[in-house]
């Protein structure tokens, strides 16, 4: 293998380069203040709580003529009857998911420094964003961080048959940039999926961020390089360079 430097870097969306988490607790809080307003003497907390419950455990099959909008609703309208053993009302529900999913793409922005920091990179790398999750809830994120245009290109793992860490989604990203493996990083906050597919796919080193400065468990792949924030990632690159 030749040695020379890298020329593309790959960077998960959510909690990578954007506190999606942090989005969410706020778009929770929110909920929670109109269910308060609605719904006397409920426990508003279970009710939340069921509802983030139900989005993690969530599996979403495009081909069931379903949209991810109305089974987002369902989790709300399922985890507020399941806390008071009433029927909610589909209204009710609505706005909660409404609220929820405004408050939360509101709340989703990319930080001045983490901008720079792209604005950056961009002028030594192609840089590639691939993000999992079904198409629509990862297109409205992107439109509303208006990142797109500081990719090379943006590849949604719920628009193609397998995600990551799944290597074809990879093959992909490398045939788009007319790339090979290692010319290539992978940079995300998930072992699973961006470590793992990175790893699967062959890329010249993984970049773990890791925020909460955990170690990683025995049996997950083991990441080349380790950073608590993505705007470490320029020592990471001097490193390889
Ligand atoms: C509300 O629900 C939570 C979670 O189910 C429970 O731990 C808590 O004790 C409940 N609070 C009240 C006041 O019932």
């Amino acid at each position: 293998m030749e040695n020379r430097g890298i020329s593309v870097i790959l960077f998960d969306l959510d909690n990578t380069l954007v506190d999606t988490a942090g989005a969410g607790k706020a778009a929770i809080h929110k909920v929670s203040e109109l269910l308060k307003n609605k719904l006397d003497h409920a426990n508003i907390s279970d009710m939340c709580e069921r509802f983030v419950r139900k989005l993690f455990e969530e599996t979403f099959d495009p081909s069931s003529g379903q949209t991810i909008d109305r089974v987002r609703i369902n989790h709300w309208y399922e985890a507020i009857q399941e806390a008071e053993v009433v029927d909610p009302g589909q209204s009710l529900a609505s706005d909660c998911y409404y609220t929820w999913k405004t408050t939360r793409l509101q709340a989703l922005a990319l930080s001045p420094e983490v901008l720079a920091l792209l604005e950056d990179l961009r002028c030594s790398y192609k840089l590639l964003l691939l993000t999992n999750g079904d198409s629509q809830t990862q297109r409205e994120k992107i439109e509303a961080l208006r990142c797109e245009g500081l990719f090379s290109a943006v590849v949604v793992g719920g628009e193609h048959d397998e995600q990551k860490p799944a290597a074809p989604i990879f093959t992909h990203c490398f045939e788009l940039l007319g790339v090979k493996p290692e010319d290539c990083i992978m940079v995300g906050d998930s072992l699973d999926t961006d470590i793992q597919g990175g790893y699967n796919a062959g890329v010249r080193a993984t970049v773990w961020i890791n925020k909460r400065g955990g170690f990683p468990s025995d049996n997950t792949v083991t990441p080349d390089y380790t950073i608590s924030s993505v705007l470490d990632l320029p020592k990471v690159l001097d490193n390889l360079r």
